[in-house]
């Protein structure tokens, strides 16, 4: 029988600092208290990675949580994220999201997105939204703006103690290849946040990303909402044969493959049982990677953000 155990790894950014190999992912977790119960489960059981952004809505009840865990917030490691429409002002966005957080600092602040949108067809003032142009596009700004003059604001913000590191989110090879080149980069980010799971194994970007010192983080790493990976019959047979549920199968598949990984649940028992990890064999693991060779890659989060097209 294989060995559960809590997942206490850390790996370290290129800023010195070390970050939890498994985080609560919060994607969702929005309905009456759940961004709350989830994140107070997870710190009372173990965890001590949490990951969220201004967009989720969420940030009020996860930054209560981390206050109310008893848990001293120098042992969590929060994230947060910049939403599309501020990326022209990236520090008032993270002031923003610190006071919903109700927290002095966070330790990651990712850019969410490598696209920027208009707030100009705002009307009520809430800049957490997808703003829409009169013929139903997203309002998104391609000519005057781009995420490189977002990452040139985003390097102010480690200096001001808001946050302790600045990365990215959902950057494809090519974009940071943009984002190193440009004549403004004096930070490369400590992170790439993308989505990343056996069907969507990405081992070109970690493998780019490795070699640039930027640490990848896996979300929706169970197949996003309702956890399709979960049914997927490879990944059963190797839960079944080494008494396990499929979810730490994937789980545990992420984590040796040496990068982070964000489960997101609101249910105590697989909050409690997601941190717990163990060492497949080769021929389990390799069966996990072979999936998407098998069955096609799938990438489930495909925002129309065009005439921005972000993986290429
Ligand atoms: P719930 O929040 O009700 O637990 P991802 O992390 O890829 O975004 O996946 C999230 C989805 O997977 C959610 O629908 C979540 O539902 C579900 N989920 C999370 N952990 C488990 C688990 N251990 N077993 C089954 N479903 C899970």
């Amino acid at each position: 029988m294989v060995e559960l155990k809590n997942t206490t790894a850390t790996i370290k950014l290129n800023t010195g600092a070390s970050i939890p190999v498994v985080g609560l992912g919060t994607w969702r977790s929005t309905e009456a208290d759940d961004g709350y119960k989830a994140v107070r489960k997870a710190l009372e059981v173990g965890y001590r990675h949490i990951d969220t952004a201004a967009i989720y809505q969420n940030e009020g009840q996860v930054g209560k949580a981390i206050n109310d865990s008893g848990v001293p917030r120098s042992e969590i490691f929060v994230t947060t994220k910049l939403w599309c429409t501020q990326q022209h002002n990236p520090k008032e966005a993270l002031e923003q999201s610190l006071k919903r957080l109700g927290l002095d600092y966070v330790d990651l602040y990712l850019m969410h997105w490598p696209v920027s949108l208009s707030p100009r067809t705002i009307k009520d003032g809430n800049l957490l939204t997808i703003p829409v142009r009169e013929d139903g596009a997203r309002d998104v700004e391609i000519s005057d703006w781009n995420f490189i003059k977002t990452w040139e604001l985003m390097q102010e913000l480690p200096a001001t103690g808001l946050t302790k590191a600045i990365g990215i989110s959902n950057f494809s090879i090519n974009n940071i290849k943009d984002l190193l080149a440009s004549p403004g980069n004096k930070i490369v980010p400590a992170m790439n946040q993308v989505e990343l799971h056996p069907l969507l194994p990405q081992q070109e970007l970690i493998d780019f990303c490795h070699s640039k010192d930027i640490i990848i983080e896996a979300y929706s790493p169970l197949g996003s909402n309702n956890a399709p990976l979960l049914t997927q019959k490879t990944i059963i047979e190797v839960a079944k044969k080494n008494n396990v549920t499929p979810a730490q199968v994937v789980i545990s598949w992420h984590v040796q493959r040496g990068y982070v990984v964000l489960p997101k649940s609101v249910n105590a028992d697989r909050i409690v049982a997601n941190l717990k990890t163990f060492t497949l064999s080769k021929e389990d693991f390799d069966a996990v990677s072979n999936i998407s060779k098998v069955e096609g890659e799938k990438r489930i989060v495909v925002p129309d953000w065009s005439p921005f097209v972000p993986f290429v």
